[in-house]
Protein backbone atom coordinates (compact mmCIF):
# COMPACT_ATOMS: atom_id res chain seq x y z
CA UNK A 1 0.00 0.00 0.00
CA UNK A 2 1.10 3.57 -0.92
CA UNK A 3 2.54 4.98 2.08
CA UNK A 4 0.76 8.56 3.29
CA UNK A 5 2.71 11.61 3.01
CA UNK A 6 1.10 13.72 5.63
CA UNK A 7 1.30 17.10 5.30
CA UNK A 8 3.46 19.27 8.44
CA UNK A 9 3.90 22.38 9.47
CA UNK A 10 7.52 22.49 7.76
CA UNK A 11 6.56 20.90 4.22
CA UNK A 12 3.57 24.06 4.45
CA UNK A 13 6.59 26.42 5.02
CA UNK A 14 8.63 24.61 1.94
CA UNK A 15 5.40 25.29 -0.46
CA UNK A 16 6.72 29.25 -0.56
CA UNK A 17 7.76 29.54 -4.17
CA UNK A 18 7.22 25.78 -4.85
CA UNK A 19 4.61 24.91 -5.05
CA UNK A 20 0.65 26.21 -4.56
CA UNK A 21 -1.10 25.43 -1.13
CA UNK A 22 -4.60 24.59 -1.19
CA UNK A 23 -6.76 24.98 1.75
CA UNK A 24 -10.36 24.48 2.55
CA UNK A 25 -12.79 24.32 5.41
CA UNK A 26 -13.75 21.49 7.00
CA UNK A 27 -16.43 20.79 10.03
CA UNK A 28 -16.98 17.03 10.74
CA UNK A 29 -16.09 13.78 9.63
CA UNK A 30 -17.79 13.29 6.27
CA UNK A 31 -16.72 17.19 5.46
CA UNK A 32 -12.80 16.03 6.33
CA UNK A 33 -12.80 12.81 4.78
CA UNK A 34 -13.27 14.10 1.05
CA UNK A 35 -11.55 17.28 1.58
CA UNK A 36 -8.38 14.89 2.70
CA UNK A 37 -9.52 12.55 0.22
CA UNK A 38 -9.45 15.19 -2.28
CA UNK A 39 -5.83 15.96 -1.71
CA UNK A 40 -6.11 19.29 0.93
CA UNK A 41 -3.18 20.35 2.21
CA UNK A 42 -4.68 22.18 4.62
CA UNK A 43 -8.10 21.75 6.72
CA UNK A 44 -9.28 24.42 8.62
CA UNK A 45 -11.71 24.21 11.61
CA UNK A 46 -13.30 27.55 10.56
CA UNK A 47 -15.31 29.50 12.89
CA UNK A 48 -17.23 30.57 9.86
CA UNK A 49 -18.74 26.57 10.80
CA UNK A 50 -21.21 29.42 13.15
CA UNK A 51 -22.42 30.85 9.53
CA UNK A 52 -22.43 27.44 7.70
CA UNK A 53 -23.07 24.93 10.25
CA UNK A 54 -25.06 26.36 13.39
CA UNK A 55 -27.13 29.19 11.31
CA UNK A 56 -25.82 32.59 13.27
CA UNK A 57 -25.48 36.24 11.10
CA UNK A 58 -21.54 36.19 12.07
CA UNK A 59 -19.03 33.91 13.97
CA UNK A 60 -19.10 35.95 16.93
CA UNK A 61 -21.76 33.66 18.86
CA UNK A 62 -19.14 30.66 18.36
CA UNK A 63 -17.57 29.31 21.58
CA UNK A 64 -14.61 27.03 22.02
CA UNK A 65 -16.59 24.24 23.43
CA UNK A 66 -18.41 24.52 19.69
CA UNK A 67 -15.08 24.26 18.16
CA UNK A 68 -13.27 21.89 19.97
CA UNK A 69 -16.41 19.60 19.23
CA UNK A 70 -16.22 19.92 15.15
CA UNK A 71 -11.90 19.89 15.45
CA UNK A 72 -12.64 16.13 17.24
CA UNK A 73 -14.95 15.18 14.23
CA UNK A 74 -12.69 16.72 11.70
CA UNK A 75 -9.49 15.09 13.02
CA UNK A 76 -11.41 11.58 12.91
CA UNK A 77 -11.91 12.20 8.96
CA UNK A 78 -8.01 13.90 8.29
CA UNK A 79 -5.13 11.32 7.60
CA UNK A 80 -3.09 13.14 5.22
CA UNK A 81 -4.01 17.21 5.27
CA UNK A 82 -2.55 19.68 7.76
CA UNK A 83 -5.51 20.02 10.10
CA UNK A 84 -5.88 24.09 11.48
CA UNK A 85 -8.14 24.76 14.28
CA UNK A 86 -9.42 28.40 14.55
CA UNK A 87 -9.68 30.21 17.96
CA UNK A 88 -13.23 31.86 18.01
CA UNK A 89 -13.84 34.76 19.27
CA UNK A 90 -13.05 36.31 22.86
CA UNK A 91 -10.45 32.60 23.16
CA UNK A 92 -7.59 34.39 22.42
CA UNK A 93 -8.49 37.86 23.57
CA UNK A 94 -8.68 38.16 27.73
CA UNK A 95 -5.13 36.70 28.80
CA UNK A 96 -2.28 35.31 27.16
CA UNK A 97 -2.46 32.55 30.15
CA UNK A 98 -6.20 31.86 28.88
CA UNK A 99 -5.03 32.03 25.24
CA UNK A 100 -2.67 29.46 25.59
CA UNK A 101 -4.57 27.37 27.23
CA UNK A 102 -7.71 27.38 24.72
CA UNK A 103 -5.11 26.99 22.01
CA UNK A 104 -3.92 23.80 23.62
CA UNK A 105 -7.69 22.67 23.82
CA UNK A 106 -7.39 22.66 20.35
CA UNK A 107 -4.37 20.37 20.14
CA UNK A 108 -5.57 17.71 22.25
CA UNK A 109 -8.73 17.84 19.73
CA UNK A 110 -6.26 16.97 17.22
CA UNK A 111 -5.47 20.05 15.43
CA UNK A 112 -2.12 20.11 14.57
CA UNK A 113 -2.25 24.15 14.28
CA UNK A 114 -4.11 27.04 15.25
CA UNK A 115 -5.40 30.17 13.60
CA UNK A 116 -5.89 33.66 14.86
CA UNK A 117 -6.97 36.82 13.54
CA UNK A 118 -5.35 39.90 13.93
CA UNK A 119 -1.75 41.72 13.52
CA UNK A 120 -1.46 44.15 16.50
CA UNK A 121 0.80 44.62 19.02
CA UNK A 122 -1.11 42.74 21.67
CA UNK A 123 -2.06 40.13 19.25
CA UNK A 124 1.91 39.62 18.47
CA UNK A 125 2.46 38.87 21.71
CA UNK A 126 0.17 36.19 22.18
CA UNK A 127 1.31 34.67 19.19
CA UNK A 128 4.89 34.73 21.03
CA UNK A 129 3.08 33.01 23.71
CA UNK A 130 1.34 30.24 21.74
CA UNK A 131 4.29 29.46 19.98
CA UNK A 132 6.14 29.36 23.30
CA UNK A 133 3.74 26.16 24.15
CA UNK A 134 4.90 23.92 20.93
CA UNK A 135 1.29 25.31 19.36
CA UNK A 136 2.24 26.48 15.46
CA UNK A 137 0.46 29.24 14.61
CA UNK A 138 -1.06 30.41 11.57
CA UNK A 139 -1.92 34.62 11.11
CA UNK A 140 -4.94 36.25 9.52
CA UNK A 141 -5.15 39.63 8.70
CA UNK A 142 -7.02 41.93 6.61
CA UNK A 143 -11.05 41.50 6.72
CA UNK A 144 -10.93 39.30 10.11
CA UNK A 145 -14.31 38.49 10.20
CA UNK A 146 -14.37 38.20 14.10
CA UNK A 147 -13.88 42.59 13.65
CA UNK A 148 -17.21 43.19 11.84
CA UNK A 149 -18.80 45.14 14.52
CA UNK A 150 -15.74 47.15 14.83
CA UNK A 151 -14.97 46.89 11.00
CA UNK A 152 -18.62 48.49 10.18
CA UNK A 153 -19.46 44.90 8.07
CA UNK A 154 -17.56 42.58 5.70
CA UNK A 155 -15.71 44.68 3.93
CA UNK A 156 -12.30 45.01 1.51
CA UNK A 157 -9.87 46.24 3.81
CA UNK A 158 -6.10 47.82 3.03
CA UNK A 159 -7.75 49.77 0.10
CA UNK A 160 -6.11 53.08 2.00
CA UNK A 161 -2.32 54.07 1.64
CA UNK A 162 -2.13 54.03 5.27
CA UNK A 163 -4.65 50.78 5.95
CA UNK A 164 -1.93 48.88 2.93
CA UNK A 165 1.03 50.21 4.93
CA UNK A 166 -0.42 48.97 8.48
CA UNK A 167 -1.24 45.68 6.76
CA UNK A 168 1.90 45.13 5.34
CA UNK A 169 3.62 46.20 8.78
CA UNK A 170 1.14 43.52 10.73
CA UNK A 171 2.01 40.31 8.22
CA UNK A 172 6.05 41.38 8.76
CA UNK A 173 5.44 41.25 12.35
CA UNK A 174 3.44 38.17 12.22
CA UNK A 175 6.43 36.60 10.38
CA UNK A 176 9.11 37.64 12.97
CA UNK A 177 6.77 36.20 15.77
CA UNK A 178 7.04 33.17 14.09
CA UNK A 179 4.07 32.21 11.95
CA UNK A 180 4.22 29.52 9.57
CA UNK A 181 1.52 30.79 7.07
CA UNK A 182 -0.62 33.85 7.21
CA UNK A 183 -4.73 34.01 5.59
CA UNK A 184 -5.28 37.43 3.45
CA UNK A 185 -8.64 37.94 3.55
CA UNK A 186 -10.50 40.39 1.16
CA UNK A 187 -8.16 42.92 0.47
CA UNK A 188 -6.58 44.54 -3.40
CA UNK A 189 -4.83 41.97 -5.29
CA UNK A 190 -1.73 44.04 -5.83
CA UNK A 191 -1.62 44.54 -1.99
CA UNK A 192 -1.58 40.91 -1.58
CA UNK A 193 0.69 40.30 -4.07
CA UNK A 194 3.22 42.96 -2.00
CA UNK A 195 2.82 41.16 1.63
CA UNK A 196 3.20 37.79 -0.64
CA UNK A 197 6.82 39.06 -1.68
CA UNK A 198 7.73 40.89 1.42
CA UNK A 199 7.49 37.13 3.30
CA UNK A 200 9.37 34.09 3.04
CA UNK A 201 6.43 32.08 4.38
CA UNK A 202 2.86 31.30 2.32
CA UNK A 203 0.55 33.57 2.24
CA UNK A 204 -3.48 31.92 1.28
CA UNK A 205 -5.54 34.15 0.02
CA UNK A 206 -9.15 34.19 0.11
CA UNK A 207 -10.73 37.51 -1.96
CA UNK A 208 -7.44 38.37 -1.90
CA UNK A 209 -6.34 38.18 -5.55
CA UNK A 210 -4.41 35.39 -7.53
CA UNK A 211 -1.28 36.23 -6.68
CA UNK A 212 -0.89 34.77 -2.90
CA UNK A 213 1.04 31.41 -2.44
CA UNK A 214 -2.42 29.73 -1.99
CA UNK A 215 -5.97 29.65 -1.61
CA UNK A 216 -8.51 28.77 1.10
CA UNK A 217 -12.89 28.99 0.55
CA UNK A 218 -15.10 27.94 2.63
CA UNK A 219 -16.41 24.17 2.05
CA UNK A 220 -20.15 25.32 1.85
CA UNK A 221 -19.67 28.02 -0.49
CA UNK A 222 -17.26 25.60 -3.05
CA UNK A 223 -19.92 23.33 -2.86
CA UNK A 224 -22.93 25.36 -3.10
CA UNK A 225 -24.44 24.16 0.11
CA UNK A 226 -24.98 27.17 1.72
CA UNK A 227 -28.17 29.82 1.12
CA UNK A 228 -27.05 32.85 2.58
CA UNK A 229 -24.85 35.65 0.76
CA UNK A 230 -22.27 34.18 -1.16
CA UNK A 231 -19.26 36.71 -1.95
CA UNK A 232 -17.99 37.39 -5.54
CA UNK A 233 -14.91 35.85 -4.72
CA UNK A 234 -16.22 32.79 -4.08
CA UNK A 235 -16.26 29.79 -7.34
CA UNK A 236 -19.13 27.61 -6.68
CA UNK A 237 -17.79 24.72 -8.20
CA UNK A 238 -21.07 22.70 -7.47
CA UNK A 239 -24.95 22.90 -6.48
CA UNK A 240 -24.58 20.04 -3.74
CA UNK A 241 -27.60 21.87 -2.12
CA UNK A 242 -29.69 21.26 -4.84
CA UNK A 243 -28.41 18.21 -5.68
CA UNK A 244 -29.77 17.06 -1.85
CA UNK A 245 -32.58 18.39 -2.26
CA UNK A 246 -33.94 16.82 -5.20
CA UNK A 247 -33.10 13.97 -3.45
CA UNK A 248 -34.89 13.97 -0.02
CA UNK A 249 -37.87 14.99 -2.54
CA UNK A 250 -37.67 12.04 -4.62
CA UNK A 251 -37.35 10.01 -1.53
CA UNK A 252 -40.50 11.88 0.04
CA UNK A 253 -42.47 10.91 -3.28
CA UNK A 254 -41.39 7.07 -2.99
CA UNK A 255 -42.62 7.07 0.46
CA UNK A 256 -46.00 8.48 -0.55
CA UNK A 257 -46.71 6.71 -3.48
CA UNK A 258 -45.68 3.29 -1.72
CA UNK A 259 -42.39 2.50 -3.96
CA UNK A 260 -40.16 3.09 -1.19
CA UNK A 261 -39.34 0.59 -0.11
CA UNK A 262 -38.91 -3.09 -2.78
CA UNK A 263 -39.06 -6.37 -1.28
CA UNK A 264 -35.08 -6.62 -2.23
CA UNK A 265 -34.74 -3.31 0.31
CA UNK A 266 -36.60 -5.32 3.01
CA UNK A 267 -35.82 -8.38 5.43
CA UNK A 268 -37.82 -11.61 5.40
CA UNK A 269 -38.88 -14.07 8.31
CA UNK A 270 -37.44 -17.63 7.69
CA UNK A 271 -40.91 -18.71 8.98
CA UNK A 272 -43.75 -16.50 7.09
CA UNK A 273 -46.75 -19.22 8.19
CA UNK A 274 -45.88 -19.54 11.80
CA UNK A 275 -45.76 -15.81 12.30
CA UNK A 276 -49.21 -15.58 10.21
CA UNK A 277 -50.42 -18.30 12.52
CA UNK A 278 -49.19 -17.19 16.05
CA UNK A 279 -49.55 -13.04 15.81
CA UNK A 280 -51.73 -12.57 12.68
CA UNK A 281 -55.15 -10.92 12.39
CA UNK A 282 -56.84 -14.63 11.28
CA UNK A 283 -54.96 -15.89 14.64
CA UNK A 284 -57.32 -19.25 15.58
CA UNK A 285 -57.58 -20.69 12.51
CA UNK A 286 -58.55 -18.51 9.31
CA UNK A 287 -56.22 -18.97 5.51
CA UNK A 288 -52.83 -17.44 6.09
CA UNK A 289 -52.20 -14.62 3.48
CA UNK A 290 -48.65 -14.26 2.48
CA UNK A 291 -47.24 -11.01 3.25
CA UNK A 292 -44.95 -10.44 -0.34
CA UNK A 293 -46.94 -9.02 -3.00
O1 LIG B 1 -13.49 30.69 9.48
C1 LIG B 1 -13.07 30.53 8.32
O2 LIG B 1 -13.61 29.75 7.53
C2 LIG B 1 -11.91 31.31 7.91
C3 LIG B 1 -11.45 31.20 6.49
C4 LIG B 1 -12.40 31.80 5.58
C5 LIG B 1 -10.09 31.71 6.30
O3 LIG B 1 -11.34 32.00 8.71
Amino acid sequence: MKELKKVTVPAVRAMKGAQRVGMITAYDYPSARVADAAGSDIILVGDSLGMVILGYPDTLSVTVDDMVHHTRAAARGTQRALLVGDMPYLSYHISTEESVRNAGRFIRAGAHAVKIEGGKQQRIKTVEAILDAEIPVMGHIGLTPQSVNALGGFKLQGKGGDDARRLVDEALALEQAGCFSIVLEMVPAELAAIITERLSIPTIGIGAGPHCDGQVLVFHDLLGLYDGHTPRFVRQYAHVGDTMRTAIEQYLGDVREGRFPTDAESFHSANEDELRRLYGREHGGGEVVPLSR
